[in-house]
């Protein structure tokens, strides 16, 4: 399963990257303001920086509803760097801007997933990536994981190359749980990423290593 990393922090990218596990970043409006805001840097540094920092796809959402203006935006955004991956939210003007975009060659992630139809409509506009969002299905009381394994389905009935982007994830059993199901890939936020190396037995286990290691080094 590749791993992207979902954030536009700086600072959580560089510490990730660092450990070469990343295959490429996820980026929202949200989380791209929240990166400005913190850095006083402009929108487009901060994903040219991100470009710079891992090599794989790097997802940046535009904020265009019609197919015109999801079509310049997309544009705009592709001269930042080549690994730019455009993401647009799943509406009937994003299918058509898709459509456009991925005869041009430009990778589109379609976003703001919630059900398998969507994912099929993404699929079909020829999308290079699909993200469903599980966290936000949990949270009104869904399975949010059910869609990941149903979409793959369909997506294998198919031959769609449309890979999925297991995305909202809020917890390290999210991740394994996409794992199991053979997702493409898991778009993780840093915090899960952490979590994902700790286990109390290890920590229990270095310190009595060192502890053992300790004691016949005084002698
Ligand atoms: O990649 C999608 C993600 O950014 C949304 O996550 O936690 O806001 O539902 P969340």
């Amino acid at each position: 399963m590749k791993i992207f990393i979902d954030t536009a922090n700086l600072d959580e990218i560089k510490e990730a990257s660092e450990l070469r596990l990343l295959d490429g970043v996820t980026t929202n409006p949200t989380l791209l303001s929240r990166e400005v805001e913190r850095t006083g840097m402009k929108p487009d540094d901060v994903l040219k920086r991100i470009c710079e920092m891992v090599d794989g796809p790097i997802s940046a959402e535009v904020v265009s509803l019609e197919a015109e203006g999801i079509v310049k935006e997309a544009k705009e955004l592709g001269t930042i760097a080549k690994n730019i991956c455009i993401k647009i939210p799943i509406v009937k003007d994003g299918i058509k801007a898709t459509r456009r975009l991925r005869e041009m060659g430009i990778m589109v992630n379609m976003t703001l997933i919630f059900s398998v139809n969507q994912a099929l409509l993404a699929a079909k506009a020829g999308a290079t990536f699909v993200s469903p969002f599980i966290g936000r299905l949990d949270d009104i009381g869904h399975t949010g994981m059910d869609i990941i394994r149903d979409i793959m389905t369909v997506f294998e009935n198919y031959d769609f190359t449309t890979e999925v982007i297991v995305a909202s994830i809020r917890h390290p059993l999210h991740v394994v749980e996409a794992a199991l199901i053979g997702a493409d890939i898991a778009t993780i936020p840093f915090k899960v990423i952490d979590k994902m190396f700790k286990h109390p037995l290890t920590d229990i286990g270095i310190e009595r290593f060192l502890a053992d290691w300790k004691k016949i080094s005084k002698k």
